[in-house]
């Protein structure tokens, strides 16, 4: 009950409560079928009829098998508690009025999904045998969906896969586009699993003012740079929605059942659309959904339906997957598991998210050295005071101090960071030379992907993007 619970009001989790409801009819039947003992028919019988009261109690309707909640009223995808003064997260904004930035245990409360605690790091420690990476050491990976699931897949050997994605709305990706691309690298390289990545031109023509054409190039720009990640050729499958769709039947089968499966008033309810929004937008999100399902891929998978599929994205595009979950069973897929990282955040403070569409806000990938030091140094959010002898005296904050966030990400060494943090708080240590740090990490980092970057060849790009068995059997 965990998500409905948390959630709310949350369409998606209503639907998620329908199908409790109906598995649990099926679970008491299938228990009489087979004579199962009073006792554990009664506590089946018992449980569904609490569930139909919950039900009941959520939607104003009572449970009809077959029928999944329909007519009931959209609303936010930040779920019921969201007020005017709380933080907003959706795929298109983020924004928090707390310059410590958003409140993600919050999130994960109106969200319905899971913290990523301790014992879930030490499993994974566990299972892979592989320390686990400084994503998940230092919560900037902070939630889950099902994670729990695919660890016992893996342990039991059954074979799953990647999904990640990236919306190509401009030729530079920012460093925080990064984030779900490195750590997905690491995924793939410890569990050795196949990887899709969706670029979504369609979804960026649709939203932005680009003509389909440009979209296409920015798609082939960004493959570049995600290349550049060091993503296994023979692993890994790049496609643009915009090429791929039109090639693929068994992709465009499952974003139809999707469609079919999602009423307007739903999406408006998860994404907020409205009336004067263009259909595009409406049925994209089915088309974000599709991947989540290995028979959208026949060329890896081969006829295989029950692949599960592990995501890893900022929590910003969990709505999409909400959606998804919700509709998977539905369909007669598996849920896709999902990891969510926190934001990086813009150079001005945690209050939003580094955004391509604000240069000031952002380094990107194609800086240079130069770009990087100034915009550090001009830009980036200081937790320190205004005077050295009052910075001396209380110290700075790192709650609020982007450059020391920032060296979160990046600063692989987990004694150097804890050492900063102690020497800034204490007022040991300057923004000034805090910022330094962080130039000297950003600085060698962005230029030496510049460099994998130029080795990237069209050809290289060309078989990425082809679709074609990856180096797995199925
Ligand atoms: P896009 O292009 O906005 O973002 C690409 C990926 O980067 C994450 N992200 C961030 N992570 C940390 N800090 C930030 N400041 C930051 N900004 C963006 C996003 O969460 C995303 O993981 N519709 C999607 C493309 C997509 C996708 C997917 C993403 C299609 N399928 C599956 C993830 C998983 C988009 O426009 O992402």
């Amino acid at each position: 009950m965990a998500d409905f619970q948390n959630c709310g009001s949350c369409s998606s989790s209503l639907l998620e409560l329908f199908e409790r409801v109906s598995a649990q009819g099926e679970k008491v039947r299938s228990l009489k079928a087979v004579k199962a003992s009073t006792d554990e028919i009664d506590a089946a019988v018992k449980l569904l009829l609490s569930l139909k009261v919950t039900y009941k109690t959520a939607t104003g309707q009572d449970y009809k098998a077959g029928s999944p909640p329909v007519d009931f009223s959209p609303v936010s995808s930040n779920g019921p508690a969201a007020t005017q003064d709380e933080d907003f997260v959706d795929p298109w904004t983020v924004q928090t009025s707390n310059a410590k930035g958003v409140d993600y245990d919050k999130l994960i409360d109106r969200f319905g999904s899971s913290k990523i605690d301790k014992e879930l790091i030490n499993r994974i420690e566990r299972v892979t045998g592989q320390t686990p990476h400084r994503f998940l050491r230092r919560g900037i990976f902070f939630s889950h969906r099902d994670m729990n699931q695919i660890l016992d897949a893996y342990e039991n050997k059954k074979p799953f896969y990647l999904y990640t994605g990236r919306g190509p709305s401009s030729e530079a990706m920012h460093v925080g586009h990064l984030i779900p691309f490195i750590f997905t690298k690491w995924l793939q390289e410890v569990f050795n699993v196949p990887l899709v990545i969706q670029l979504t031109d369609d979804e960026k023509y649709l939203w932005k003012d680009l003509t389909i054409q440009k979209a296409s190039e920015y798609a082939i720009e960004n493959a570049k740079d995600i290349i550049a990640c060091g993503f296994d050729i023979n692993k890994t499958f790049i496609f643009s929605d915009l090429d791929y769709l039109g090639m693929s039947p068994g992709f465009y089968k499952n974003v139809v059942k999707v469609q079919k499966h999602v009423t307007f008033n739903q999406v408006k309810g998860i994404f907020g659309f409205t009336d004067s929004d263009c259909i595009g937008k409406i049925s994209f999100p089915a088309i974000q959904a599709a991947p989540s399902f290995s028979a959208s891929f026949p060329q890896i998978f081969k006829d295989k339906k029950d692949i599960q599929c592990l995501i890893p994205c900022a929590i910003d595009q969990d709505p999409y997957f909400r959606m998804t979950r919700d509709v998977a069973p539905r369909i007669g897929y598996l849920k896709p598991a999902l990891l969510h990282s926190v934001f990086f955040p813009a150079l001005q403070g945690a209050q939003t998210k580094m955004s391509a569409s604000d240069p000031n806000s952002s380094i990107f990938l194609t800086d240079t050295p130069k770009q990087i030091k100034t915009k550090i140094n001009k830009h980036a959010f200081s937790g320190g005071k205004d005077t050295i002898e009052e910075h001396r005296k209380h110290g700075g904050n790192c709650e609020v101090d982007v450059s020391y966030m920032y060296l979160t990400f990046f600063l692989e060494d987990d004694d150097k960071l804890e050492q900063m943090k102690q020497a800034y708080t204490s007022g040991a240590l300057l923004t000034g030379e805090l910022k330094k740090v962080l130039i000297e990490t950003l600085q060698p980092l962005i230029a030496a992907h510049q460099q994998r970057r130029k080795q990237v060849t069209d050809e290289m790009v060309k078989q990425f993007m082809t679709p074609r068995k990856l180096a797995f059997d199925f």
